[in-house]
């Protein structure tokens, strides 16, 4: 069975030759303490985030893009990933498939990483997995004429972090990767509503409000009634949070990633910058879904800014895309840096 993965901080994504997307879940696994025995992945286990017994661990064994390095880090990102890799699985199969496709890679990583990956992937069932640098995964995502000698200027931002390149020829001419995702923004609102509401409220409530809610427009009125818990009496108490109050947690954290954009312009060569300033710049990213995104970062950046079509999906739809494209990777496998 052919496949392509994003196993991102917040979410992985599985796409199947000639199925497309199939699996979308949270990155989470709630294993039985100090055991290998799972007790939930995916979704079930992200609800029981904040709310499980003391023998049970809930794990997000990606942090900041890379797969935890401790043993049960890995541990339970092998277990998560056979868990997914069996959801996938049609219930009529008459064998356990064999596993081989593409790996969406941190940006930027070396060979003792890769091989750590692809140990990881052979461990969980995968038998034989190309890795490529997921920004440019993201590209082709995004329909960006990668492997011209100007392939677009693609910012991701995830839950993580933030992965910004400027792209040629199949490579990363210039790039970054910004400790800035979703999950920070999520931190910064929960503070927020603690400070200005006195109440505590859950990860996943927190993540509601941004996509029901969320809004960079100035005078968005969008609004919604929580529940949450006082801080001082610890009773239930329903307050009112408005779009206004979610910007103000987040656009700090989007005028840094506009700001790191601009870092990486500035090192980018005249005729580079000419052509950014010509096709604009393609922000992808499940965090690029909040309203006004694109309206603020053109509005900083001052050129032209298009958040395609699911841009939380983009990285593996080009994970995807190279399934059927066996010599454009064989292409990027052979330019890649060692
Ligand atoms: N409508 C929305 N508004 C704001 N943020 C959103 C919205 N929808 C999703 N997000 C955020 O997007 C993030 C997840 O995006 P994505 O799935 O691209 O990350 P990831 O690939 O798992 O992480 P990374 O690439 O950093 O490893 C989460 O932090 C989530 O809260
Ligand atoms: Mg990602």
């Amino acid at each position: 069975m052919n496949i392509a993965l994003d196993i991102g901080t917040s979410n992985t994504s599985i796409f199947v030759s000639g199925g497309g997307v199939v699996l979308r879940e949270p990155s989470v696994v709630a294993l039985v303490s100090g055991k290998n025995k799972i007790r939930a992945v995916g979704f079930d286990a992200a609800e029981m985030q904040g709310l499980s017994p003391d023998n049970i661990d809930v794990i997000t064994p990606v942090s900041e893009s890379m797969i935890c390095g401790t043993q049960r880090g890995t541990q339970a990102a092998v277990l998560m990933l056979r868990k997914f890799l069996e959801k996938i699985t049609p219930s009529n199969a008459l064998f356990y498939p064999r596993f081989r496709g593409v790996l969406a890679s941190p940006s930027g990583i070396g060979g003792d990483e890769r091989l750590r990956l692809e140990k990881i992937c052979a461990t969980a069932g995968i038998v034989d997995v190309a890795i490529v640098d997921g920004i440019i995964l993201a590209a082709l995502g995004a329909n960006l004429p990668i492997t011209k000698s100007f392939g677009g200027l693609i910012v991701d931002i995830g839950g993580g972090t933030t992965k910004i390149a400027s792209l040629s020829m199949c490579n990363v001419l210039q790039g970054c990767v910004v400790s800035i995702g979703g999950d920070m923004m999520d931190k910064a609102l929960g503070d927020l509503i603690e400070s200005r509401f006195g109440c505590r409220i859950g990860i996943n409530t927190l993540r509601r409000i941004k996509t029901e809610v969320g809004s960079l427009h100035a005078n968005d009125t969008a609004h919604a009634n929580i529940r949450g818990v006082d801080i001082e009496n610890k009773e239930l108490k329903t307050f009112v949070i408005g779009a206004d109050d979610v910007a103000e947690a987040c656009r700090g954290y989007y005028q840094k990633i506009s700001d790191s954009i601009i870092t990486v312009l500035n090192k980018c060569s005249p005729a580079v910058v000419a052509e950014v300033d010509k096709q604009g710049i393609y922000v992808v990213g499940g965090a690029a879904s909040i309203k006004g995104l694109q309206k603020f970062m053109t509005d900083k950046l001052k050129i032209n800014v298009t958040i395609p079509e699911d841009p939380h999906l983009a990285t593996v739809i080009g994970a995807g895309k190279l399934l059927e494209q066996k010599e454009l990777l064989g292409e990027m496998l052979r330019g890649r840096k060692k």
